[in-house]
């Protein structure tokens, strides 16, 4: 895919000790995540939201958004693109932006922006930081997604656990990452279903 072989071993030995892999019938390896909501033939398709002020055209094209020296909560972010009938969409735009850990979206460079395309198998994978809180809102990231001749669907991925996810009226429970604890750093999933 994007990043090159060289440049996932040297994050890898660093802060992604492993790493985490989603199998291609849905299964993660180290890390129970199951999908979240998982796909049922004919389901809904996942909410849209509001792009909210900070998005940028124009994002690098990157799977890594964690920085060496980057403050906050590592997070490996992985899942599908799937359509209705739960279909991975090899090829699908998935353009990523959030805050920093301290709350801070980068408006004058890309700092924690970035798209990528699903592999072959549908498959996404981001590498990043935990988004810290601003006023109003509760942890959240940002997302496009949008399948090959497809529309864009904009949305945003919320944290489980978040006390600020009662008292913030744009997060839903549907659009909630699944997370599991590694050694120092944070294991989420999460599966876009699109039309
Ligand atoms: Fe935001």
């Amino acid at each position: 895919m994007i990043d090159t072989p060289t440049r996932r071993i040297i994050l890898g030995a660093g802060v992604f000790a492993a790493g985490s892999l989603l199998m291609t019938d849905g299964s993660v390896a180290q890390g129970p995540l199951a999908p979240t909501p998982a796909c049922h033939d004919g389901d809904e398709l996942t909410l849209p939201q509001t792009e909210g002020p900070y998005f940028k055209p124009s994002s690098p094209e990157r799977t890594e958004l964690f920085e060496e020296g980057m403050a906050g909560q590592p997070i490996e972010l992985v899942g599908f693109v799937l359509s209705r009938a739960c279909k991975p969409l090899a090829g699908a735009l998935l353009d990523f932006w959030q805050a920093d850990d301290k709350g801070g979206y980068d408006n004058s460079g890309f700092r924690l922006r970035g798209h990528q395309f699903t592999d072959a198998e549908g498959r996404y994978r981001l590498r990043s930081v935990v988004p810290g809180l601003y006023p109003g809102r509760t942890r959240h990231i940002h997302v496009k997604v949008q399948p090959r001749d497809g529309r864009v669907l904009t949305t945003q991925l919320y944290f489980p656990g978040e006390a600020k996810n009662r008292s913030d009226s744009l997060y839903r429970k549907d659009l909630q990452i699944r997370t599991a604890k590694n050694a120092g750093w944070l294991a989420g999933r999460f599966d876009f279903v699109v039309g």
